[in-house]
């Protein structure tokens, strides 16, 4: 009679999950979290009509299922892992305790085939952000285990409509079969880009906008190598990047998105019925990513609604420390590993290389930094190619780029082009060892990724 409600659903939830050991959780309040699983399992799905591609799924789809969470309400997730190898799940942007980071090695074992782990973390901050492994990256990810992941705002934002657009490319033969998802030459250069674009898991994607609504757009680019350079014929604003509203709306013009990035777009529906396009610009050309077709229709008039900003901690630039971070081509070093495969390095930062194949000897943290003080890291890409530089657990305030000040905005990935350097300021109030790395996928598992590490 007096098993609380809490007790009961505990003992369920142990049943359910077949005897996985749930930490505290008789004195979780259950109220405010929320509740997923996600089952990472090989699934045959059909990309080039008429074949299938063995691609592994979240819960038999590519992208997984989208995760709407809410504004500082603590969530729980279930991750199974049904590959036959281990993996990691990682909360890309997401400002969480260090052992729900999903690092296999740096903040958890890797969750073995026929295993299971449960994820808890809160999110401090509304906005975009994603979900991957973070094991065997180059071929979980490119088999398609991607997934988008809302945070909703706190005290909801109104917008007529609430639409996302997944970006992903495939590397697909003709018969649907994977295609190599890497090679060495492109691993030291700019990446192997997929043949086979998707939108949403689709190969043409359409969306119905009603005449003269505003409607918010998010778009992420969850694909391991490219760039896009987001436009639309029709007017938007960028009113958050990386899930992180922007002080001040900026038109649309042409918004670089790396691998990893994402933007929020606030699109000003036009009372003319038609069809529009959401573009990637290349130069003077421009390529239909998504049609959106305008249909007539009524809605409520909308002023601009403005997103409240993300409770970054306020930077102490005056006593900040400053750390370079330099990122350059190693030239080809091939040490064969124990296992005999050779172990290719490409890329380095501060001159020290990732080695992908030794989790089992962690490399020390590229810098320490102790709780509390603010860092200012100088970033350099001493390389020709574009790396999208990402810091896991942080939203970093970009100061600079190339020694112009800028508006400082935030977000968890910044996209250096050739020889270009950045400054980006952190409070380091996140105690734990945080990866750090460029989100080419090829380019972090060839060295571009090391850790900072938090005391
Ligand atoms: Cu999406 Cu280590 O990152
Ligand atoms: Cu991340
Ligand atoms: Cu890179």
């Amino acid at each position: 009679m007096l098993m609380s409600l809490t007790r009961r659903r505990c003992l369920q939830t142990l049943l359910t999950f077949g005897g996985l050991a749930l930490g505290g959780c008789a004195t979780r309040p259950r109220h405010s979290t929320y509740e997923y699983e996600l089952i990472l399992k090989p699934q045959s799905i059909s990309l080039i009509p008429g074949t299938s591609t063995p691609a592994w799924t979240f819960n038999g789809t590519s992208p997984g299922p989208t995760l709407r969470l809410r504004q500082n309400h603590p969530v729980r997730i279930l991750v199974r892992n049904e590959l036959p190898e281990p993996t990691t799940i990682h909360w890309h942007g997401i400002r969480l305790n260090n052992a729900a980071d999903g690092v296999p090695g740096l903040t958890q074992d890797p969750i073995p085939p026929g295993g299971a782990f449960v994820y808890e973390f809160t999110c401090p901050d509304a906005g975009t952000f994603w979900y991957h492994p973070h094991f065997n990256s180059l071929e979980q990810l490119g088999r398609g285990l991607v997934g988008l992941l809302i945070v909703e705002e706190e005290n909801p934002v109104f917008f007529h409509q609430d639409l996302s657009l997944a970006l992903k490319d495939w590397h697909l033969n003709a018969d649907g079969s994977f295609a190599p998802f890497t090679s060495h030459r492109a691993a030291a250069r700019a990446g192997t880009l997929g043949n086979h674009p998707t939108v949403n898991g689709k190969t043409s994607e359409r969306l119905t906008l009603t005449a003269g609504s505003v409607v918010r757009l998010r778009i992420a680019n969850m694909d391991n190598t490219r760039v896009f350079n987001i436009g639309a014929d029709l007017p938007a604003m960028v009113i958050a990047v990386e899930g992180n509203p922007l002080p001040r709306p900026i038109p649309l013009e042409s918004h670089p998105l790396g691998a990893g990035m994402r933007v929020d777009l606030a699109l000003q529906v036009p009372q003319t019925p038609g069809v529009y396009q959401i573009l990637d610009r290349k130069g003077r050309f421009a390529f239909s990513l998504c049609e959106l077709e305008v249909v007539p229709g009524q809605v409520p008039p909308l002023p601009m609604p403005s997103l409240p900003p993300n409770p970054v901690p306020a930077l102490d630039l005056a006593n900040a420390e400053r750390i370079p971070l330099s990122f350059e081509w190693a030239g080809a070093l091939s040490p064969v590993g124990e296992d005999g495969k050779a172990d290719p390095v490409f890329w380095t930062i501060n001159k020290r290389a990732w080695a992908e194949h030794n989790h089992q000897h962690l490399p020390d943290p590229l810098a320490t930094l102790r709780m509390g003080r603010t860092y200012i890291f100088e970033l350099y890409n001493a390389t020709p190619h574009p790396h999208p530089i990402h810091l896991h657990g942080f939203t970093f305030t970009v100061l600079s780029v190339n020694q112009q000040m800028l508006e400082p905005y935030h977000t968890d990935t910044i996209l250096l082009g050739k020889n270009q350097r950045a400054e980006v300021a952190i409070v380091a109030d996140n105690p734990g060892d945080w990866m750090f790395h460029c989100h080419v996928i090829e380019h972090l598992e060839t060295g571009l990724m090391g850790y900072i590490r938090v005391t």
